[in-house]
């Protein structure tokens, strides 16, 4: 897909970051507050798909989200979205983008639908339209049978749900999520995630969606970048951070006679000079069942033969036997330890736990 520069005349096109195939750029940008730097001469260019922008508390995401709709002006550096210069056309960029804040921001008094038509006028759609559009996005985020109940009295997922519909109901050609998935258990988070996948998929939107978990997002998008303390630790596409490895995940059944198949065969294999890498680390990692599969190094074709017929010596079934890829995080651990430990511990602290953040903080 080719994002084209928009026509409309309200917005100064900045032709030197911007090409074809960028949706966001930004140059050296920065933003200082008097007692922290929340971005620090941060450069990234994004191109259409979904892309995730993963940080800990405080690593600048938010800051970046206000400063490219044009609500809080750089310090330094410069940036564009959809070509258009963020310092001078805000209002233009406002038009073309969806943008679902983090924190709880909805009136509880009103109706989704209410809610939502009211977003689609305040951006210019007119009566009838934004009433059909509302009806449509509601339908889309599996918010229609409750459309008509008063926010007040929705779950944090249906809040989420209707965050996300005013982000999409003027038909933005790009959504700016800040943590969607905040709050939600695993069953909430994975549905919320299906949701944003197909924002792109069903209707070519491009999406922007803040998370602290790395592992969600390696799921979800096409496309991943770090932050961290307001500077880029990496910025590449998931199939890169995920490249597959050297290492062949084994899984066996067990049997009368070897009632631990998996041990059975760790000493088969051992005698056989395999290299066993083990299995720890794994566990926690996404892989179901980490402890009952075998990591071994493969060194060529012949380790697959060595295990296939090691299995059929011991009489067990052989689950699988697959080319184990990264994990992001676990590249993270790996090749860019020391700045990116407070990122790792962050992932592993919060993975599979209900977020809930405090709010001592001093917004705009
Ligand atoms: N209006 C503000 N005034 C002063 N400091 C601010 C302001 N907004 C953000 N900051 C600071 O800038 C840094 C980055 O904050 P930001 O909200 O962008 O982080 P974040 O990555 O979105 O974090 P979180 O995951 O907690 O939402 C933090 O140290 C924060 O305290
Ligand atoms: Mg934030």
């Amino acid at each position: 897909m080719r994002i084209q520069p928009p026509g409309l005349t309200t917005g100064v096109v900045c032709a030197t970051i911007f090409e074809d195939v960028t949706v966001i750029a930004t140059e050296s940008l920065s933003k200082r507050f008097p007692r922290v730097t929340a971005l620090d001469r941060l450069s990234l260019d994004i191109g259409p798909g979904v892309t995730g922008l993963v940080g800990s508390n405080g690593a600048g995401k938010s800051t970046l989200i206000k400063i490219l709709l044009g609500l809080s002006p750089a310090t330094e550096g410069r940036a564009a979205v959809l070509g258009l210069d963020v310092a001078t056309s805000g209002a233009a960029i406002r038009e073309r983008v969806g943008y679902m804040p983090e924190h709880d921001c909805l009136p509880p008094d009103v109706s989704a639908t209410e809610f939502v038509v009211h977003m689609a006028r305040m951006s210019g759609l007119p009566p009838t339209a934004a009433r059909e559009r509302t009806a449509d996005t509601l339908r889309h985020v599996g918010l229609y049978e409750e459309r008509y109940r008063p926010i007040g009295g929705y779950s944090t997922g249906m809040k989420q749900r209707v965050k996300l519909a005013q982000a999409l109901v003027h038909d933005p050609q790009l959504v700016l999520l800040d943590e969607p998935t905040n709050g939600l258990d695993p069953v909430g988070r994975d549905e919320m995630l299906g949701l944003i996948r197909r924002v792109h998929t069903d209707f070519g939107i491009s999406v922007l969606v803040t998370s602290h978990l790395l592992g969600e997002l390696e799921r979800t998008c096409d496309h991943v970048v770090v932050i961290d303390g307001g500077t880029l630790l990496r910025s590449s596409s998931t199939s890169d951070f995920t490249q597959t490895t050297t290492t062949l995940a084994v899984e066996v059944t067990d049997s009368d006679t070897h009632p631990d198949g998996t041990d059975a065969l760790r000493q088969v294999l051992t005698r056989a000079g395999v290299n066993l890498v083990g299995h720890d680390g794994l566990d926690g990692q996404g892989l179901p069942g980490a402890g009952h599969i075998l990591l071994v190094e493969a060194t060529g074709e012949e380790t697959y033969d060595i295990v296939r017929d090691s299995v059929a010596g011991l009489g067990l079934g052989l689950v699988r036997m697959e080319q184990r890829r990264h994990h992001i995080a676990e590249v993270f651990r790996t090749e860019e330890a020391p700045r990116a430990a407070a990122v790792t511990q962050t992932v592993s602290a919060v993975v599979g736990a209900v977020q809930q953040k405090g709010s001592g903080r001093d917004e705009h």
